[in-house]
């Protein structure tokens, strides 16, 4: 065979193993579902929003909810949390509804979330969110229990012996065990992990000298159970078991570096098949790792050039579906289009045991 007929045929075995995405929905800018009535508390929300300023952030899936968070570093972001539907019956694509409520988005109101900062759903149907404050308010945990009508079940404010000063809450994961549920929380301004446990209702830091993290992915509870680690500001990886951060005290963790990606992780992920994904700044792909080999970053998701610095942000159904959104920002920051996408990989979040695993469809 010839060279060229050689690259050709692999590019075809290429494509035939390539996961198959399909558009849900496309937006050429976001709306929100307003406040209606004479709801003056809200304020001026709806004349200050700037379309151009919305940036996805953090992502969940429960039922038929797809629950999002915002960046809230640019100006004219009504709310940080915002929910809607997975599937629509109308052709255009859905409005944002503020996540519970615009009671819970009071700009500077200390009681409502400032700054939505990660997120994960439990198998239990709770939602955990890392709210990062502001300059007046607290850093705080929430829970919402989305089984009993979206109550708040838990607002844990992170004391000062935890988190003091300045602060920059990115992401969580959750460690669940027959007897507590664990979260893990970066702070990538910080040398820490930031650990709750839920039964306890109780936080406490763990240091990581010399290093501070931005993206975290947990493997599947399977006897050695280990955080992933991306690196601030590096492509670097690495891995801690999580026996060494259950412990209060002030007590250091050892921390493995695992391997170099091509570019810096922003956002990780891991499913029960033990695939870790993974998106990387400005780059128009999503990588794939299988933790139960060598560290080998092969491609999982490809497109032509977008040109945003956080293109993807994605998460997993408990039907073995993974749903991303794409960020297109070639035309320029103003022009920028949005897609939600979702593709069968056959495996649930690490929060579900393999027993559970569904069986790879197609
Ligand atoms: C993806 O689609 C291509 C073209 O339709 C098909 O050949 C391939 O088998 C599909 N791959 C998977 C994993 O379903
Ligand atoms: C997952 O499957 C269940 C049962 O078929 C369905 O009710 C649910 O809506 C699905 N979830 C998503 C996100 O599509
Ligand atoms: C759920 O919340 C809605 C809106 O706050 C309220 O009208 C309804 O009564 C609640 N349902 C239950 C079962 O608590
Ligand atoms: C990951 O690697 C292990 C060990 O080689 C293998 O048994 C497993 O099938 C792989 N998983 C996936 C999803 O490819």
């Amino acid at each position: 065979m010839s060279p060229f007929l050689a690259a050709i045929f692999l590019f075809s075995l290429d494509v035939a193993n390539a996961i198959n995405f399909t558009t849900v929905y496309e937006w050429d800018k976001f709306d929100f579902i307003w406040p209606s009535g004479a709801d003056t508390s809200i304020g001026q929300i709806k004349d200050e929003y700037k379309p151009g300023n919305v940036y996805l952030d953090y992502m969940a899936i429960f039922g038929e909810r797809l629950f999002i968070s915002h960046d809230m570093g640019f100006p004219g972001i009504p709310a940080s949390l915002v929910w809607l539907p997975t599937s629509g019956t109308s052709t255009a694509p859905p409005k944002l509804a503020p996540f519970p409520s615009w009671e819970f988005h009071k700009k500077d109101m200390c009681e409502s979330i400032q700054k939505a900062k990660g997120m994960e759903m439990d198998a239990d149907g709770r939602l955990w969110v890392p709210d990062d404050g502001n300059g007046r308010c607290r850093p705080k945990l929430w829970i919402f229990d989305l089984v009993n009508n979206d109550t708040t079940e838990r607002v844990h404010q992170f004391p000062d012996t935890v988190i003091s000063g300045s602060r920059y809450l990115r992401d969580i994961v959750l460690d669940k065990s027959p007897d507590d549920s664990l979260a893990y929380i970066a702070d990538s301004y910080s040398e820490h992990l930031i650990v709750y446990s839920r039964k306890m209702d109780k936080s406490w830091s763990v240091k990581t000298p010399g290093r501070k993290w931005e993206s975290l992915a947990l493997s599947p509870n399977r006897g050695a159970r280990k955080l992933y680690l991306g690196r601030y500001g590096s492509r670097e990886m690495y891995s801690v078991s999580v026996s060494e951060l259950k412990n209060g005290g002030g007590s250091a963790a050892a921390v493995n570096f695992i391997g170099k990606w091509t570019e810096y992780p922003y956002r990780m992920l891991i499913d029960c098949a033990n695939v870790l994904y993974a998106a990387f700044r400005y780059e128009n792909y999503v990588s794939k790792w299988n933790i139960s080999e060598p560290f080998l970053e092969q491609r999982f998701y490809e497109v032509g050039e977008l040109g945003a610095l956080w293109p993807f942000t994605f998460a997993l159904d408990t039907n073995g579906t993974f749903w991303m959104t794409q960020r297109n920002e070639a035309k320029g920051w103003s022009k920028s289009r949005h897609k939600l996408l979702k593709a069968a990989v056959g495996a649930r979040s690490y929060l579900f045991d393999t027993s559970t695993d569904l069986k790879l469809r197609g």
